[in-house]
This record gives C-alpha cells, structure tokens and sequence, in this order.
C-alpha cells in the first residue's frame, strides 16, 4: 500500500519533471529557431560584395534589427524577410522552412541559384513569394499549392525549365498574382490555372508555351492583365499581352 504511493508519488515526480523539462527548452528553442535559420540563410550566401549580411546580421543585436528582417509585434517572431537587391549569390538552405510565422519572402534581383527546397512547404502563412531575377533552375515544384494564403507568385526572370505542373494550382484559392515570364517553361497552359478565381494579373510571356489559349480563362472574372506574348500559343491576337478594365 504505502509502496503503492511511494511509486505514484515518484512517478509523477517524474513526469512533472519531463513537463518542466519540455516546456522550457519549447520555449527557449523558438526565439533562436528563427535566429539560427536566418543564420543558415547567411552561411549558404558565397558572394556578398556589399557587406550586408556579412557585417549587419551580427548576433550581437537581435535578429529583428537585421537589415531585410521583419518581426510581428508581439513575439519575436520573423514575418516577413526581404533581401532584394542586395547583390548576393547564394542558395535558400532548408532552415529556411523553419520560419514559421513567415509570410512575405522576397529575394528579387540577386544571384540565388539551384532548386528551393521542399521544406518551404512548412510555410503555411506565407502570401508572396518573389524570386524574381535570381538562377533558380529545375522544374517549378509542383508544392506550390502548398500555401494556402499565397496571394503573389513572381518567378519571372529564372531558369526554370520543363511544363508548369498541372497540379500546381490546385490549392491556391487566394491567388492574384502569378508571374512566370522569362524563364524556358514548356508544354501547354494548365487549366488547373483558371481555378484560381482572385487571379488579377498573369504573366508567362517570354518562354516556350503552346497550344491554345483555353477558353476557361473567361472564367477569371477579376483578371485585368494577362502577358502571353513571345511564346507559341495559339489563340485569339487580342489575348495577346491585353489590359482588361
Ligand atoms: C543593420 O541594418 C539596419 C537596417 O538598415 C540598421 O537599423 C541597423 O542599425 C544595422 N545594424 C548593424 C549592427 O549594423
Ligand atoms: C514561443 O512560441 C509560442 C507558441 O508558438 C508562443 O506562445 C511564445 O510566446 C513564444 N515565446 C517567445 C519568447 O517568443
Ligand atoms: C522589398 O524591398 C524593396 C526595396 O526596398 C521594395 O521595393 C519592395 O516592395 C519590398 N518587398 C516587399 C514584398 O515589401
Ligand atoms: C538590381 O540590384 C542592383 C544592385 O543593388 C541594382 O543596381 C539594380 O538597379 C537592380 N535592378 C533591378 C531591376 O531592380
Ligand atoms: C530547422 O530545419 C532544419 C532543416 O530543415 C532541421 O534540420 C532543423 O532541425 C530545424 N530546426 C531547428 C531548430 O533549427
């Protein structure tokens, strides 16, 4: 009886320990998730002429005074990270997937190079993506649709070669912009696409696209831009590269 209590006694000794134990490294680890994935950011940058990462994103002050770093008010948590123009070479490491509350990710005109990792699917906030004027290369992932508040795709301006995957739209209900133009993109139009309903603005001239336009798009209620031109599609002219009102 008494050893009874005794091991209950012990063993919720222990447990408790193992709660005390969980909760404070949980709450220790997320401060420098965010901290150690932008740091994993910085060591994959090979070419930074202009010093920005190099000397501002010191861990002597809080990453949310970096330059390009946003953080939410409340927990210091990165929102948004905005690197454009910096002239940096580099690739986008997986640690990137472990910004959680990230919804903004803009790395416009510098040089990152090879495929985004698939652990950018673990961003489930995010609302844009700009890679536009970078090397990316390989198949556009069909992952994209793995964001379910993406309101703004911009690859214009890579590398990316092959179709546009035809499953790539199928869960993007918010998206408005989607900008493609200017890589080797292949294959015809997805009618996957025109299931995006919000889409306002579509860019995928300048690759290599045939086929016909598909009569779907008439579907795309709130469209007012669509660029198709330099690409082999077939089609009614006046589809070609139009502003609707
Ligand atoms: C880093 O850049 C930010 C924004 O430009 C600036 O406010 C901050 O003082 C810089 N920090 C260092 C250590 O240079
Ligand atoms: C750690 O994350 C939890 C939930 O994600 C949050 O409630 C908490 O405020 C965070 N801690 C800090 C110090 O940011
Ligand atoms: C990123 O910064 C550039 C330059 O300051 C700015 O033009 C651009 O709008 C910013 N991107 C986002 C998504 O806010
Ligand atoms: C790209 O970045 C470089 C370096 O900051 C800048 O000089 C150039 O104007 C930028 N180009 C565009 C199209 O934004
Ligand atoms: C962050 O991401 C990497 C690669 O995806 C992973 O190995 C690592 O354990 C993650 N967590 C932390 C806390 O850095």
């Amino acid at each position: 009886m008494g050893n009874t209590a005794f091991s209950l006694a012990l063993m919720m000794a222990v447990l408790l320990l193992h709660f005390v134990a969980l909760f404070s490294t949980k709450t220790t680890t997320n401060i420098s998730t965010d901290q150690s994935a932008l740091l994993a950011l910085k060591a994959h940058i090979i070419s930074d002429p202009q010093k920005m990462l190099k000397t501002n994103w010191s861990i002597a002050t809080s990453f949310c005074n970096w330059v390009g770093v946003t953080c939410g008010s409340r927990h210091q948590k990165v929102i948004a990270l905005n690197l454009s123009s910096m002239l940096l070479t580099g690739i986008v490491p997986p640690q990137i997937g472990n910004l959680s509350f990230l919804t903004s990710l803009d790395l416009t005109n510098n040089s990152f190079h090879g495929s985004l990792p698939i652990q950018l699917t673990n961003l489930r906030r995010l609302k844009l993506i700009n890679l536009v004027l970078n090397n990316c290369y390989g198949e556009i992932p069909s992952w994209f649709d793995s964001f379910p508040k993406l309101q703004s795709l911009s690859l214009s301006a890579n590398n990316f070669v092959g179709q546009i995957p035809s499953d790539m739209f199928e869960r993007l209900p918010r998206l408005q912009v989607l900008y493609l133009d200017g890589n080797k993109l292949s294959g015809k139009i997805p009618s996957g696409l025109f299931k995006c309903k919000e889409l306002e603005y579509i860019s995928l001239a300048f690759n290599s696209l045939e086929g016909i336009l598909p009569k779907e798009i008439g579907e795309l209620t709130m469209l007012e831009r669509l660029f198709l031109q330099e690409n082999q599609i077939e089609g009614k002219q006046k589809a070609f590269g139009c502003y609707f009102n």
